[in-house]
């Protein structure tokens, strides 16, 4: 698209029939290349020696508990099977039910089902839009087997309240961290927080392994079972150790695309900052848009999220379809709620006011590498555009409804 947004007449709208304002869709993934070379450096021992691979691992895991402040680092072939098996290692024995939120990753509670648990959502926080030690107290109760925090997507859980929470109970306590790779929480890193906390390195995530996933802990004993489970369930001699053992190693290929990624962080971070900087910028002057900032520090300043508050003239599904049409893919943000989805194992029906709410205002913009200030201008712009022509814009919507 040449002309400026500005200029458009409502026909030029790519979802009434214009011409795209990008041709190559820009999305909400980070999908961060690494430094080819370093990656190739990595991965060397893959080819040269008999134990390249564990080599590769083990040097990933350490690297990675001492990025987190942690003793330990557990890595696995993905987020999905780091989390599972990490609540199955902590669910304390005899208890039925698991307490998370339901605003939240769409695969929670599935995770939770393979572990045999049932999930009980809490609300969460209206500003931090993650559960909080208030949210959680009233769920927990005799049948709670653990606990699980999870860092929202952007800014930090009450990590340390959390935990605290959890040990007055006397129960065990494991955070979803995949969003909070780089953040300190009352002073500490994530990563060294509760029993255990777990990470993705999906290429999507802010260090892109192509896929993996880590636990990270201060519990020895905890690190040998989960790296059992993970092996097949087996202990050093072949024994069988865990009776629930997985096939779910990191690949040494993998770890060296880790690797490569932390050691570009600080560059990428410099680049989300200047993302965000330019969202914060052009989106000011829009009406009914509010940019959700960062509180914590350091922060990667990764995810873009934008409030559609009551100002805002359009519902949020014709603002999203508008957008996706011209090739930006903002998606809502944690939709539907996991309270709300259809689910076909056992879960304790909840009832979440604030967690509906939340749930139908709250946007994730087009961020991440490949996408640049220029970019960021002319989506400002469209929302500008849609927000001056709603009226208009509503009425075509309706009728093609409508037709
Ligand atoms: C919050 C959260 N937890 C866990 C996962 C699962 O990670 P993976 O995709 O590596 O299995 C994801 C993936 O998107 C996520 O967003």
């Amino acid at each position: 698209m040449t002309a400026a947004v500005e200029n458009r007449s409502l026909e030029q709208l790519a979802i009434f029939g214009g011409e795209r304002l990008f041709a190559t869709p820009k999305s909400t993934s980070n999908l961060v290349p690494p430094d080819f070379a370093r990656f190739l450096a990595y991965a060397e021992p893959l080819l040269e020696t008999q134990d390249g691979e564990a080599e590769i691992v083990e040097l990933m895991q350490h690297r990675f508990a001492a990025f987190h402040d942690a003793s330990h680092c557990i890595a696995f072939s993905n987020g999905f099977w780091a989390l599972a098996s990490a609540i199955k290692a902590l669910a304390l024995p005899g208890r039925s039910e698991i307490v998370m939120p339901s605003l939240t990753y769409r695969r929670m509670a599935d995770i939770a089902a393979w572990a045999q648990l049932k999930p009980r959502f809490c609300e969460v926080d209206a500003h931090s839009l993650a559960a909080s030690p208030a949210t959680v107290e009233p769920c927990l109760g005799r049948d709670t087997a653990l606990v699980l925090g999870v860092h929202p997507i952007v800014n930090c859980c009450d990590a340390a309240g959390l935990t605290e929470l959890a040990r007055r109970h006397g129960l065990p306590i494991l955070f979803d961290s995949v969003e909070s790779v780089y953040e300190r929480v009352a002073g500490r890193k994530v990563g060294s927080f509760g029993d255990a906390e777990c990470f993705s390195l999906h290429a999507s995530k802010l260090i892109n392994g192509f896929e993996g996933g880590y636990v990270t802990t201060n519990d020895a004993r905890l690190a040998r079972r989960l790296a059992m489970a993970r092996d097949l369930g087996r202990d050093a001699t072949g024994a069988v150790a865990v009776s629930w053992g997985l096939n779910a190693r990191l690949s040494g290929l993998h770890a060296a695309m880790a690797l490569a990624g932390l050691d570009g962080l600080a560059a990428q971070v410099t680049k989300n900052r200047n993302i965000y900087d330019a969202y914060r910028r052009t989106l000011n002057p829009v009406g009914g848009v509010r940019l959700v900032a960062f509180e914590t520090a350091p922060t990667s300043f990764k995810n873009i999220l934008i409030e559609l508050t009551a100002e805002w003239p359009l519902t949020r599904a014709d603002t999203i379809a508008i957008l996706n049409s011209e090739g930006a893919l903002a998606r809502a943000y944690y939709y539907p709620p996991l309270h709300r989805k259809k689910m076909s194992y056992a879960h304790v029906p909840a009832d979440l006011p604030a967690t509906d709410a939340l749930a139908e205002r709250f946007v994730l913009m087009p961020c991440g590498h490949f996408v640049d200030e220029r970019d960021i201008e002319r989506i400002a712009a469209l929302l500008g555009f849609v927000a001056a022509n709603a009226v208009g814009i509503a009425a075509r919507l309706a009728a093609r409804e409508a037709a």
